[in-house]
């Protein structure tokens, strides 16, 4: 018998509350990386079923512009796959950014239950939340009452390694209304130090009847492959592997070759993309936060990265880029985490 290929299971799909979200793979929500222009250049590959926003301050987007906002800015053309994530720690400002997202045609609304970062535990929110698990439940059903577009959760292990955990709050989150999990199956405190438990992905799809996006150190299709084997989760969220290799979705899901000029290529595109969305002073900010996982696809990444963070303006950037390439440097076949850890 014919083993199923990764393509195979991504062309399923999956339906979040009547849409059809087709392929099943998505990009995770990263803050400072998942912005605009990113998110153009995964577009101009495709393959991918939904895009997620950074985290966005659910107290700032009722009144936020796209205009000037980095984080709360999309194109239009995006809006049918697109899904804003926000974070706070008040069911009423968390419902009222929901229904500005609606407002402005997005996909969806993705509320953010597993942020470790100190600055947003702090104010109570992102994992926070998993210490108080009636809130949680509170947050997630004012949100879907006032609003129609689907509403996703994203959410970790908690703070104990404790699949029970997880499973109970799956099902709080789906008792409360949520039309879609994302489970990234870590502690709070291990930030991406120890390997993600996708055991707890298996519990946590098991105990509800919404889909349910796998996530955590998904790296090349055999890792899809395995996840889907593992978990029997419904879909795929890919975070740093989508930034170190943009076109990873049209690769796993469409059968896209990449050429050998690929990584020059994508990498200037994206200098372009860049300064069509941003003043110099800020593309070249989210240039260099691009660069540890873009320089992860060489032998002597380190090399690399150290001198095209020497970069101050986009054109000094794309000068960098050109001379590094006319060297032609030795790429691996699978990223070298050490550098985006
Ligand atoms: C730089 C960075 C920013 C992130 N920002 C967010 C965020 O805004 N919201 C969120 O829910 N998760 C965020 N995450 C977590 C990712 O969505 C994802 O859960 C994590 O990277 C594991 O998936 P991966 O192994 O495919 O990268 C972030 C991760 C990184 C590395």
């Amino acid at each position: 018998m014919k083993t199923k290929a990764l393509s195979d299971y991504l062309a399923q799909g999956l339906t979040i509350k009547n849409r059809v979200v087709s392929p099943n793979i998505v990009l995770a929500p990263l803050a400072g990386l998942g912005h605009i222009a990113m998110r153009q250049l995964i577009c101009e590959y495709g393959g991918f079923g939904l895009l997620f926003t950074g985290m966005c301050s659910a107290k700032a987007v009722p009144h936020e512009s796209p205009n000037i906002s980095q984080v709360f800015r999309w194109r239009k053309e995006e809006l049918p796959y697109l899904v804003c994530q926000i974070f706070g720690s008040e069911s009423d400002s968390m419902a009222k950014a929901a229904q500005r997202i609606e407002k402005e045609g997005f996909f969806g609304v993705d509320l953010n239950f597993g942020c470790s970062v100190a600055a947003i535990c702090k104010k109570g929110s992102g994992a926070a939340l998993l210490k108080n698990p009636k809130l949680s439940s509170k947050i997630v059903s004012r949100v879907r009452d006032a609003v129609d577009i689907p509403v996703f959760v994203k959410f970790r292990t908690g703070w104990k390694n404790d699949p029970g955990f997880a499973v109970d709050m799956a099902r709080r989150f789906e008792d409360a209304g949520a039309d879609a999990l994302t489970f990234h199956p870590r502690v709070a405190p291990d930030r991406r130090s120890r390997p993600p438990r996708w055991d707890i992905i298996k519990h946590v799809q098991q105990a509800v009847n919404i889909p349910v996006f796998g996530n955590g150190n998904l790296f090349e299709p055999a890792d899809g492959l395995k996840m889907f084997g593992q978990t029997h989760c419904q879909g795929l969220s890919i975070g740093r592997m989508a930034i170190a290799r943009p076109w990873l979705f049209a690769q796993w899901s469409n059968g896209f070759t990449p050429g050998d000029t690929i990584f020059y290529d994508n990498a200037i595109r994206f200098t372009q993309i860049l300064s069509d969305h941003f003043e110099d002073f800020f593309a070249v900010k989210f240039f260099k936060k691009y660069l540890p996982y873009f320089c992860a696809n060489f032998k002597f990444g380190h090399q690399i990265l150290k001198q095209l963070m020497l970069s101050n303006t986009m054109e000094e950037a794309k000068n960098n880029l050109d001379s590094i390439f006319q060297t032609d440097p030795e790429t691996l076949s699978r990223p070298n985490q050490n550098l985006f850890a």
